[in-house]
């Protein structure tokens, strides 16, 4: 789908179909009154009849029966203007992009509202337009409907370069998470890694099982141990002219291609979706390929710690003794707890780059979706003012994050009689013993933990998100970014 800015007025769009916004309580626009105008009222009457409000979501649309040079006329809500959140517009970009695909329209202009961020609306319009179908046979018959072109109407070229980047990213993410794990695997990782510093000024290295050994990072290679598929720990980094290496922000994903849960095998039904257990690692490499194209003024580290959690004969077992990276023991209970053994591994090799935060991502633990629903991710923290700093970014990014307590209470439920801690807690608080442990391996570092167990895929299409993996945490991570840069 291409983006182009216009400044055509709104009864001249020549296009397929026409958006206009309104918002809850308010008179029409200017434009609304000049198309409603060329449709003798119609547009007005029907917006009545249906009891039109402008709340969000709502919408009303008709055909132009060649009044208008557009084929067809929608007007959408966008709830009251003091309430517009950036997934306010982004849903209302992509509600333009699904009628015109209802209609097998295949262009869209739509009239930016007076104070709204056309890039939001062209954001929600990319993500909007977003399939995964890349393993299906199109219906000669039957061809998907697609739109080949979006205009605002009324924005300029900045605004619509940015909103490419970013939904690029986004949508680059969710592929990642939809690939299934023979095609997504550790080394396709490492690939995509590669394609993102290629071209840009980003450094990359890969570390295979070798220089794991030699590392002794002992935690990723027994999780490792029972998959054909090789590990992989990547670390991208951008560092801007003049900026030092330390003192920036690593972001960590964990990077499970498949977590079968291993000798500690998950039930059938809970490892239908485990090919998303990447999706911490997804959103990283699309902050990066947004660093990447926007060359932020901080230096940022993008880690991702990949490999298959499998059942093998070689595999690790509950009730073995791991001497991790960081030199700490854990004990293994149970194997399906895997990830936070990887990120250990990850963040004490993070910790190293001497950083001044480090935020990790991970599809860590279905105690977290208990506990705050599938929407938001959790937040832990034991800093107040990165806790602000997160929360704040995940706010202004549209993105549903709430903290929940990293609460010392809970720490000895993570002690071990064998070694230093093990990898499971006690049957209640489960993500925030997830957190503890983590925790272990980040010393006096400035840290975050995001389960993004929750938000990083979807069972439905709901506004700008699709079914499937959503690109959960890119938007929060580059606000973060943008963030730093901007102080
Ligand atoms: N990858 C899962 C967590 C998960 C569950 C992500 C559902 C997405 C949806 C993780 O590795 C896991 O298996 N966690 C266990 C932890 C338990 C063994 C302490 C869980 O949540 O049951
Ligand atoms: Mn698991
Ligand atoms: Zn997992």
């Amino acid at each position: 789908m291409k983006l182009a800015p216009s400044t055509a007025g709104p009864t001249a769009f020549a296009g397929g179909l026409l958006a206009v916004a309104r918002h809850a309580g308010e008179a029409p626009s200017a434009a609304e009154a000049a198309i409603d105008a060329a449709l003798d009222g119609a547009l007005g009457r029907t917006a009545a009849r249906l009891k039109f409000t402008g709340k969000p979501g709502q919408s009303v649309s008709l055909d132009t029966l060649g009044r208008l040079p557009a084929t067809r006329v929608l007007l959408v809500g966008l709830g009251d203007r003091a309430k517009v959140a950036p997934g306010t517009l982004r849903d209302a970009g992509a509600q333009a992009v699904d009628a015109a695909l209802g209609q097998r329209l295949d262009e869209v202009g739509f009239v930016v509202p007076e104070g709204a961020d056309a890039r939001l609306i062209a954001e929600g319009a990319l993500l909007g337009a977003y399939r995964f179908d890349q393993h299906k046979k199109a219906d000669p018959d039957d061809p998907p409907a697609r739109v080949t072109r979006f205009d605002l109407l009324g924005a300029g070229d900045a605004a619509l370069d940015r909103a490419a980047t970013i939904a690029g990213a986004i949508n680059l993410a969710r592929t990642l998470v939809n690939e299934p794990p023979n095609v997504c695997t550790p080394s396709r990782l490492a690939a995509v890694a590669g394609e993102i510093a290629s071209g840009a000024d980003l450094g990359l290295t890969v570390l295979g099982p070798d220089e794991m050994e030699a590392r002794g990072m002992g935690g990723i290679l027994a999780v490792s141990a029972g998959a054909e598929e090789a590990p992989r720990l990547i670390h991208l980094t951008w560092q801007p002219e003049g900026a030092a290496a330390e003192g920036g922000i690593v972001i960590v994903g964990k990077g499970l291609t498949f977590d079968s849960g291993g000798l500690s095998i998950k039930p059938a039904k809970s490892m239908e979706n485990m090919h998303i257990d990447m999706a911490g690692a997804a959103a990283v490499l699309g902050a990066m390929k947004i660093v990447a194209a926007l060359r932020p003024g901080v230096t940022v580290h993008g880690i991702v710690g990949s490999c298959e959690n499998m059942p093998d004969g070689k595999s690790y077992r509950p009730s073995d003794i791991l001497e991790m990276y960081s030199g700490k023991t854990v004990e293994v209970l149970n194997t399906d707890a895997e990830g936070r053994i990887v990120l250990a591994d990850c963040l004490h090799y993070a910790k190293q780059l001497q950083p001044k935060l480090i935020v990790d991502l991970a599809t860590l633990t279905g105690a977290c979706m208990v506990a705050l629903g599938e929407h938001y991710a959790g937040l832990f923290t034991d800093d107040e003012a990165v806790a602000e700093e997160l929360l704040a970014s995940a706010r202004e990014a549209g993105e549903r994050l709430w903290r929940l307590p990293l609460d010392p209470k809970l720490a000895p439920s993570i002690k071990s009689q064998r070694a230093d801690i093990k990898n499971l807690g006690g049957p209640y608080g489960g993500a925030i013993t997830g957190a503890l442990f983590l925790k272990e391996f980040v010393g006096d570092t400035p840290w975050a933990h995001l389960d993004i167990a929750g938000p990083a895929t979807a069972d439905k299409t709901d506004g700008h998100i699709r079914a499937g993996g959503t690109g959960y945490g890119v938007l929060t991570l580059w606000r973060l970014i943008e963030r730093a840069a901007s102080r």
